[in-house]
């Protein structure tokens, strides 16, 4: 072996293998899906194929060649959507994007393909990233752009990743939605012309639509079968998914974040790494996408913690809103502790010092316990609830201040406002956003979480809250030059703040909440362990939020909980099994006074939070699951699946929220079975009163529960079954 052989041979068994430039062809594989991408010296980095995996490259274009640039830049030969757009520092706008050079390295579950990319006449670079895993279907890409001119540049796009899709039947689904109605899910063929979604509101960009895609390449999607390729971007702010129809032959899809108003400059020597792109492909439907994204979230770090299992919890926000007190308290723990729950969490107006939390116009800032309220203060209330053998969580809005607070007297030039402007208002007319771009909010925001941890050492859980938009466009800290930094550089503050607060405090359990669910989104979820799915606590109203989050989202991650009859927020009446069986279906806690149980309610919740933790939570929590009525298809049923990961048990749920004389009864399907296997079925979570149905106790085999599916007596408004499926 002469040096350089040896030299190279040790470089790949560290798994940095060197330069390949003559290389053309990158398979960029997961297990069942393949990238390939064409990195030729001196060209531009182009995409051939995206899809199920291939046997060789040959396949691919022997069969037909999709010849698209990967990472297209503005400027010379290019007229169609772009990912880049930069002015260079003597002003040219142009950019043309070279390859150099391409390297492959192994990560834990992971294989990251860096292509070198220069720009063919300025020092500038851009190393285009993808990383295939291997323990699922997905396959993320972004960029890391570097300024090596002698001065400034401008980054007028700066989009994360590129993907063309051959035309042909070809549906969009997403979800767009409102407060307390997030995550509704619809669906459209994509014709010519712009398809886009976006988000403007700064630091919320999934209370209305969510930087999260299917493309079925099939017609209308389906759950269970059909071509469908996922895309979700992993970033909290503003973000804008484009697919581009010009002429008969490819659907141009381009993702990254939103770049109105938000031009950004790269100083000499400097580089900005875009937010990640997921794409995950399969066919099996949309069901297979979902699918591979929960087990990329779980078992990648995408989620913080995400193969723990999560406890059960009341939060006290429904139950007394901001009239907080010890005694109103220790009796909802007692209510827990009875019911068999094991976390209380101390929702809103629990602080305020000068100003007191009791009505949401005041003192958020003021993050010292309101002794009037709790003449104990945390501590104690920490104490009850070990007394009780519960585990103690608290509310907090860290980034956020009321001008009616010490915070906001002592630090005006802390908020998100240019000096020149009277900031618009929001919740209670006086809350206003900190500028997270500034390290002394970074610091603060920090010190909040500290300051309670260090006070209250065994604070378990926080539930992190943001009830404001950015409505009002500016920042005292940003110099002029950079103010239209702030969207940007807002987020990045906020990232550096938790990852600050991740390396100190590794096992809080921190929920993400923003006013219900404007923050799901996946460039938060790492450090966060689960989102307050919505707002709204209506079952019936659930099931459709519910359904539209777990297109992208695993189970272990949606705080679902049981709330009083009538609902708070529509006044509905729903009986306590079907709001049970309907928060089953992700981390299930309680969100009311279980003094308002009745006995023989407080009977049923006991024993449906025994089952909950006995059977239904790890199978829900690790499994995978199976959508299979949608709630969207207007029959008034819907029904879902969840199994565990060896398959050998699961849980199949299902709901019927409508009634009318002659109604439609489907037949009901199971999924994601061993046809050759026997299942036996057992309803759980079942009230007394109810008789068994035909297959109760009976053992049938996967291909007839799949094939022909069973009967499900269903009667009237509001009822639900919980199946337990064991495999024998
Ligand atoms: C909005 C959240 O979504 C609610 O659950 C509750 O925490 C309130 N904020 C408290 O102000």
């Amino acid at each position: 072996m002469n040096k350089s052989t040896a030299i190279i041979a040790s470089l790949v068994a560290l798994n940095l293998c060197p330069m390949q430039i003559q290389a053309k062809d990158i398979e960029v594989n997961t297990p069942n899906t393949t990238l390939l991408l064409k990195a030729e010296e001196g060209t531009e980095l182009h995409i051939s194929y995206y899809g199920s995996r291939i046997n060789s490259v040959d396949e691919v274009y022997d069969a037909y060649s999709l010849w698209e640039q990967a990472y297209p830049a503005f400027g010379a030969g290019c007229t169609e959507i772009t990912c880049l757009s930069v002015q260079h520092s003597d002003g040219n706008m142009s950019t043309e994007l070279k390859v150099t050079g391409w390297e492959e390295s192994q990560e834990a579950n992971a294989v990251v393909y860096t292509i070198h990319t220069k720009d063919a006449f300025y020092d500038f670079n851009v190393d285009i990233i993808y990383k295939a895993y291997q323990n699922c279907d997905v396959i993320e890409t972004w960029s890391i752009i570097r300024n090596n001119e002698k001065k400034p540049i401008t980054m007028l796009q700066y989009a994360s990743g590129f993907m063309p899709i051959r035309q042909g039947e070809c549906w969009v689904s997403h979800e767009h939605g409102a407060w307390a109605a997030e995550a509704q899910i619809t669906e459209q063929p994509l014709t010519e012309g712009v398809f886009e979604i976006h988000d403007l509101s700064g630091n919320r960009n999934a209370m209305t639509s969510r930087p999260n895609i299917m493309i079925s390449l099939d017609g209308k999607p389906q759950e269970n079968q059909g071509r469908v390729m996922g895309a979700v971007l992993c970033w909290p702010g503003n973000f804008r998914m484009t697919i581009d129809t010009q002429g008969k032959s490819i659907h141009r899809f381009v993702a990254g974040i939103n770049e109105a108003n938000s031009q950004y400059t790269l100083q000499k020597g400097e580089s900005f790494t875009t937010p990640s792109l997921a794409f995950a492909y399969s066919n099996e439907g949309m069901g297979g996408v979902s699918r591979n994204l929960h087990r990329w979230a779980r078992k990648n770090g995408k989620v913080h913690n995400g193969e723990a299992l999560r406890k059960t919890l009341l939060n006290s926000w429904e139950g007394v809103y901001l009239n907080v007190s010890q005694d109103a308290c220790e009796k909802m723990m007692d209510g827990l502790k009875e019911i068999g729950g094991e976390l209380f969490v101390l929702d809103d107006g629990w602080f305020g010092n000068k100003y007191q939390r009791s009505v949401d116009n005041c003192a958020l800032g003021d993050w010292v316990t309101d002794t009037r309220k709790l003449p104990n203060g945390i501590t104690a209330l920490e104490k009850s609830a070990a007394s009780r053998g519960l585990k103690f969580g608290i509310w907090i809005e860290p980034e956020m201040v009321n001008t009616k607070s010490e915070l906001y007297e002592s630090h005006p030039d802390w908020i998100v406002c240019h000096p020149n402007r009277q900031p618009l208002m929001g919740r209670g007319g006086t809350q206003l956003m900190l500028d997270m771009a500034n390290p002394k909010v970074q610091d603060f925001v920090f010190g909040v979480v500290d300051n309670l941890m260090k006070e209250t050492p065994n604070i378990y859980y926080m539930k992190w809250d943001c009830n404001c938009e950015l409505h009002n466009y500016g920042s005292y800290y940003l110099s002029g030059d950079k103010q239209s930094h702030l969207y940007v550089d807002f987020q990045l503050g906020l990232l550096k703040t938790l990852e600050r607060i991740r390396a100190k405090y590794p096992d809080l359990v921190i929920q993400c909440c923003a006013s219900g669910g404007g923050r799901v989104n996946y460039g938060l979820m790492p450090y966060f362990d689960e989102v307050w799915v919505s707002d709204d606590t209506d079952a019936q109203q659930r099931l459709f939020i519910q359904w539209g989050t777990s297109m992208y989202f695993p189970a272990c991650i949606m705080a679902q909980h049981v709330s009083a009859s009538p609902n708070h927020q529509t006044g509905r009446q729903i009986p306590l099994k079907f709001r049970f069986d309907v928060a089953m279906t992700g981390r299930l806690g309680i969100e009311m006074k279980p003094s308002d149980f009745t006995p023989q309610e407080m009977q049923f919740a006991k024993n449906a939070m025994q089952t909950y933790k006995d059977i239904i939570r790890p199978i829900v929590q690790q499994g995978d699951q199976w959508r299979l009525i949608s709630p969207y298809e207007g029959k008034g049923f819907c029904s879902e699946m969840y199994l565990n990961e060896g398959r050998t048990e699961g849980v199949f749920f299902v709901y019927k929220f409508e009634q009318y004389i002659d109604m439609f009864r489907p037949r009901f399907y199971f999924a994601g079975l061993d046809a050759n296997a026997q299942y036996r079925l057992t309803e759980i979570n079942r009230e007394q009163r109810r008789g068994g149905d035909h297959w109760e106790g009976k053992t049938i085999s996967g291909k007839f529960l799949m094939e022909n599916g069973i009967e499900i007596a269903l009667n009237g408004l509001f009822d639900s079954k919980v199946i337990h499926i064991e495999k024998q």
